[in-house]
């Protein structure tokens, strides 16, 4: 039986995934004992782990909430469930860009300002205030995406749906995502270039040290005066004292972000909303879903999928072998090591990968494996049966 304990709110439908196998448990006052954490956006960086615990499942896309690499010193893989809500998000996005083409936080915030009104004419009276409110259409505008993974993609080829000219920008675009982005996506390869063309900008790539703080005065000076500045990815990739400045020049006409602090909230030129990109019933149950199958498949087959510390490994379902699951460090050549370590068993299949300084193999044998060899290289070794 595998204990696994929940930090957040984890959808029914995730939980509902596992089986009799597992025990599920509540987290939030320690998680000791555990096979698997599911979390959200608990921070996990000031947490304890114990050495029962063999993965940990972000349902959803961002994982800076979770030490991935005092994680991966310690043999836990750590998963993400990419994609599941990139349609939420997409979503919202759409939202917003109707919202800020056409005023509508200030329009609606005029009309309800008529509420208690007892005019006869309330229509008539409120209409009278319209003609500030008008707006423009998305339709032959230019966006840039920035970052064109599963939301990035989406948003370019909605973009695209509304009659926008899009252009992309990603440095790191891998042939499958680029197969499915719309044929009329142009790809940019310099960001101010991309920025100097645009009316609107939405940033859906990752918070990384590499990307924090990219959107600062000097990259921020390049934006097309009047630009809409869209930010559903994190608040950390703008430098906020630059994007203020920019909004006060007029650089900037409104930004809209899903991340609230000190600095926007209130200002009449930013839309700010309360971290609602994921949150809609669909995207929590496929996060959820998907984080329940990613564990379960690597507790009980040893195959790694979505792990953000460690390679992709996968021998589909175990069956009747026993598998041999070694997580390494500073071993170019994981597959080699696992073999030599069984060297005297009958290995019936093997697979392994490295990521960065990680490394993870993979064995199936149908020997018992009575004994584990070790290898200074070696992180962790488990041993995987159906019994
Ligand atoms: N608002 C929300 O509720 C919400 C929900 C989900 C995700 N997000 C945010 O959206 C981000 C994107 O999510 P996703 O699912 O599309 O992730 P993803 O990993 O599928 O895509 C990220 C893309 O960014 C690209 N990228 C990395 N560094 C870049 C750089 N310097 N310049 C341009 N592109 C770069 C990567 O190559 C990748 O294609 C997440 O990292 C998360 O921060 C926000």
């Amino acid at each position: 039986m595998y204990k696994i304990s929940t930090l957040n709110k984890i959808s029914p439908a995730g939980l509902a995934r596992f089986t009799d196998a597992y025990e599920i448990a509540d987290g939030t006052n320690g998680i000791d004992g555990s096979a698997g954490v599911l979390v959200r956006s608990q921070a996990m960086h000031d947490m304890k782990f114990d050495e029962s615990l063999l993965s940990i499942a972000r349902a959803g896309a961002g994982v800076n909430n979770i030490p991935l690499e005092s994680c991966a010193d310690r043999g836990i893989v750590v998963f993400n469930t990419p994609g599941a809500n990139a349609n939420a998000v997409k979503e919202l996005v759409v939202g917003a860009l109707v919202l800020a083409a056409r005023n509508l936080d200030k329009a609606i915030a005029w009309t309800n300002a008529f509420a208690g009104n007892e005019s006869d004419n309330i229509g008539k009276e409120v209409e009278k205030g319209k003609s500030k409110f008008a707006g423009s259409e998305l339709k032959g505008k230019t966006i840039s995406v920035f970052g064109l993974g599963a939301i990035g993609i989406l948003v370019c080829n909605a973009a695209v749906d509304l009659g926008m000219n899009v252009i992309g920008y990603d440095p790191y675009i891998g042939v499958p995502s680029a197969l499915r982005l719309d044929a009329s996506v142009k790809i940019e390869a310099k960001p101010e270039v991309a920025l100097a063309k645009s009316d609107y900008v939405s940033l859906h790539l990752p918070s990384l040290p590499s990307t924090n703080g990219m959107f600062n005065a000097e990259l921020l000076s390049n934006i097309k005066p009047g630009a809409i500045f869209l930010n559903f990815s994190r608040d950390k990739l703008i430098d906020e004292s630059a994007m203020i400045d920019a909004l006060e020049s007029g650089k900037v006409s409104k930004y809209i972000t899903d991340f609230a602090t000190n600095g926007i909230i209130g200002r009449e030129d930013v839309v700010c909303m309360p971290h609602l990109g994921a949150s809609t019933e669909e995207a929590e149950d496929n996060c959820a879903m998907m984080a329940a199958e990613e564990i379960m498949d690597y507790l009980e087959n040893g195959n790694i999928k979505n792990s953000v510390n460690f390679p992709t490994v996968n021998l589909g379902p175990i069956g009747n072998q026993t598998r041999v699951a070694i997580i390494t460090k500073n071993e170019p050549y994981p597959v080699k090591l696992a073999a030599a370590m069984f060297a005297d068993k009958n290995i019936t299949a093997i697979a392994g990968a490295t990521r960065g300084e990680y490394g993870y193999a993979l064995l199936a044998t149908d020997d018992n494996i009575a004994e584990i060899p070790k290898v200074p290289e070696v992180l962790r070794v488990r041993v995987l049966t159906t019994d």
